[in-house]
């Protein structure tokens, strides 16, 4: 009977974001692509807008409206708010009229609590799941990144989010070297606004950080060094000015972070056993999560690891599909290995 609901029923895979939340459905792709941001009242704290909607809300809310970013920084803040973001961004997904209740793959950042984990699960059960599995982000961005995880070799992957990033070497489909720290790319803006402000005295939002990172920004060393205007607010007149500036100051802004993650992941590579490794240089190390999509981190990191890394093929998407693949490689699996042993015994 279970065989029978899995053949008709839709599976959604779920990349539970820091900055973004994205939902795979089985045999359409991604539908769901939306800030992980919720808009709510005040006093009540009744959700008022969700998605992109609140986005445009972020740091322009009038008095008694709060736009919330409920899992910043990694972890989850706001655990009521999360709840309510992910059964509003289920509940697009999923029409009332179905019969047959969907499953659903939670790619959710390892360092997140047990509780957490649990509440998490929970959310999706309120909105209509029939199995919930939350698993480690990391996996699902190898599963996304085309790995195949279930190998008996090494693989690394690199998965530069907003708030968080994590290192995980993957053999066997299991995870044998896993670290995660609290730094992506939203540590990249505000090192930028710190910069900004101690060299500049110009105080600048986190969307105008964001927007010089992803324009002018660059990890290594640039061929051709470009500008961009900014705006903001002098800090010490409290009136708006204009600012030039140059790809070069904001790599040098960027430093800092990018030297952590460099670090990590070298810490990772010196944990993992030499035989892992040896496949790991042989193969490369893979990057997924928006983090890096800044130009030139790839290759900082190559030179600075000396070992070739490669960028996935749409890093932003690699959680969600590879979330939304899982039931469906984690059967076909089970289904190789049964064959082999019934071969084997026969
Ligand atoms: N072209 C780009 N250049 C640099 N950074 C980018 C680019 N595009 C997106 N980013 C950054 O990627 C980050 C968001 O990535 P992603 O959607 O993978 O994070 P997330 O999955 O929501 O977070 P986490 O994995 O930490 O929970 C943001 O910090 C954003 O600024
Ligand atoms: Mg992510």
């Amino acid at each position: 009977m279970a065989r029978f609901f899995d053949a008709f029923s839709t599976d959604l895979g779920i990349d539970l974001g820091t900055c973004n939340t994205l939902i795979h459905v089985r045999g359409k792709g991604i539908v769901i692509s939306e800030p992980s941001v919720v808009a709510v009242e005040r006093g009540t704290k009744k959700v008022v807008a969700v998605g992109t909607e609140a986005k445009r809300m972020l740091n322009k809310t009038p008095g008694d409206i709060i736009a919330i970013q409920p899992l910043r920084d990694g972890v989850i803040a706001d655990l009521e708010t999360t709840e309510k973001m992910i059964r509003f961004f289920i509940s697009k997904v999923i029409p009332r009229r179905w019969l047959v209740k969907p499953r659903m793959v939670i790619g959710v950042p390892t360092c997140i609590t047990e509780v957490e984990r649990r509440a998490v699960e929970e959310s999706a059960y309120k909105a209509g799941a029939r199995e919930v599995k939350v698993i480690e982000e990391s996996l699902a961005a190898a599963i996304g990144a085309n790995i195949p995880i279930f190998e008996p070799s090494g693989h690394m992957v690199c998965d530069i989010g907003g708030g968080t990033t994590e290192i995980s070497v993957i053999s066997l489909g299991g995870m044998v070297a896993t670290n995660a720290i609290r730094l992506g790319g939203d540590e990249f803006d505000e090192a930028i606004i710190k910069h900004v402000r101690s060299v500049h005295n110009l105080i600048i939002g986190e969307q105008t950080a964001e927007n010089l990172k992803m324009t002018i920004g660059n990890a290594s060393p640039e061929k051709k060094i470009e500008k961009m205007e900014i705006k903001g607010t002098d800090a010490i007149t409290g009136l708006p000015r204009r600012l030039e500036i140059d790809s070069v100051e904001v790599r040098e802004a960027l430093q800092e972070p990018i030297d952590a993650i460099t670090e990590e992941i070298k810490r990772t590579l010196g944990q993992t056993p030499p035989e892992l490794a040896a496949d790991i240089v042989e193969r490369g190390i893979v990057m997924t999560g928006g983090g890096s999509l800044l130009k030139g981190l790839p290759r900082l990191i190559s030179k600075e690891t000396g070992v070739p890394v490669i960028l996935a093929e749409n890093p932003m998407l690699c959680v969600a599909n590879g979330a939304g693949a899982y039931f469906e490689l984690t059967r076909d699996m089970a289904k190789n290995k049964k064959t082999i042993y019934n071969n084997l015994n026969t």
